[in-house]
């Protein structure tokens, strides 16, 4: 009988997340005499960014922390844009804010993330907030690569010296998510669309992490006997949503993998409401239980 990998189930550990939430949350409560807020401005009408917005406000809500966001319309100007975070900014009662991406092209993506107050920079793009990340003492890990870590670290996937491959350079993805794993300590290696032969790269990894947005991408051919396969991909198919990874073939041969839905999507989310409340208990000047 061939092996299969171990399956990272992304929605158990977020729920897990969750429940340590609750006591940071009360704690939060009792200090402030209110809970931890979220905000988040949503330009425009992307039909994703409604469910991924909907989710976080859901999700925020469940926990009983304070959520709301600020809609504004696709023709927004940058002055009603960045007036709407600087009033975030101002409001004693949001810890933490985020601007979905993406937003409409007539707003340029570092002026908009670079308005978002640093200590309330829950995304961790704000200029600044990745610069601090870059050097090593971040304030706001991104909640992307944050989810892949928190879910590496409980599946005690070895990252020490270990080949991680990263396939995709965004700013809030592939980026971060490289520098987190060189702070674990892995050598990394950073893939792109341009890469000359992705395979021999992909094959080399201990851990290989795909964020590029494209189906299929990654086969069995490509992953190392028992690598650890992340598969950060959200692709809408005739087949209904898949990852970038070819699910079926990889998981015979990895040693561990996530599926899409259910692995890093839901990390994603809760790493948010876990940098907010974060975002509170420094407001609060409480101590956070663990250093992460
Ligand atoms: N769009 C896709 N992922 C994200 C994210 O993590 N944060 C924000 N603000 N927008 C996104």
């Amino acid at each position: 009988m061939q092996k299969t990998a171990v399956l990272m189930d992304g929605k158990a550990l977020a729920a897990e997340v969750r429940q340590a939430l609750e006591p940071r949350i009360a704690r939060v409560r009792a200090a402030l005499g209110r809970p931890p807020g979220l905000a988040v401005v949503l330009i425009g009408d992307d039909p994703a960014s409604a469910v991924y917005v909907r989710n976080k406000e859901r999700s925020a809500q469940k926990l009983g922390m304070a959520s709301q966001v600020a809609r504004l319309p696709a023709s927004a100007s940058r002055e009603e844009a960045l007036r709407a975070i600087q009033s975030l900014n101002e409001d004693p009662a949001i810890d933490g804010i985020i601007v979905q991406w993406p937003f409409p092209p007539q707003l340029d993506e570092l002026e908009i993330f670079g308005a978002v107050a640093p200590e309330k920079d829950v995304d961790g793009f704000n200029p600044a907030t990745m610069g601090r990340l870059l050097a090593g003492r971040p304030r706001y890990v991104p909640c992307t690569p944050l989810g892949i870590m928190t879910l590496l670290r409980r599946f005690e996937v070895p990252l020490q010296g270990a080949e991680a491959t990263v396939i995709g350079r965004s700013n809030i993805v592939g980026k971060p998510m490289a520098l987190e794993l060189l702070r674990a300590h892995a050598t990394v290696t950073w893939c792109h669309s341009r890469t000359r032969d992705l395979a021999v790269h992909a094959r080399r990894a201990d851990v290989l992490v795909v964020a590029a947005g494209k189906a299929g991408l990654v086969t069995g051919g490509m992953v190392k006997p028992g690598a650890c396969v992340i598969d950060v991909g959200i692709n809408q198919t005739d087949q209904g949503l898949v990852g970038d990874v070819e699910f079926e073939s990889a998981s015979r041969v990895a040693g561990w993998i996530t599926p899409v839905p259910g692995g890093v999507g839901p990390m994603t989310v809760a790493m948010l409401m876990q940098n907010t409340v974060l975002a509170a208990e420094r407001r609060a000047g409480l101590e956070p239980p663990e250093a992460r």
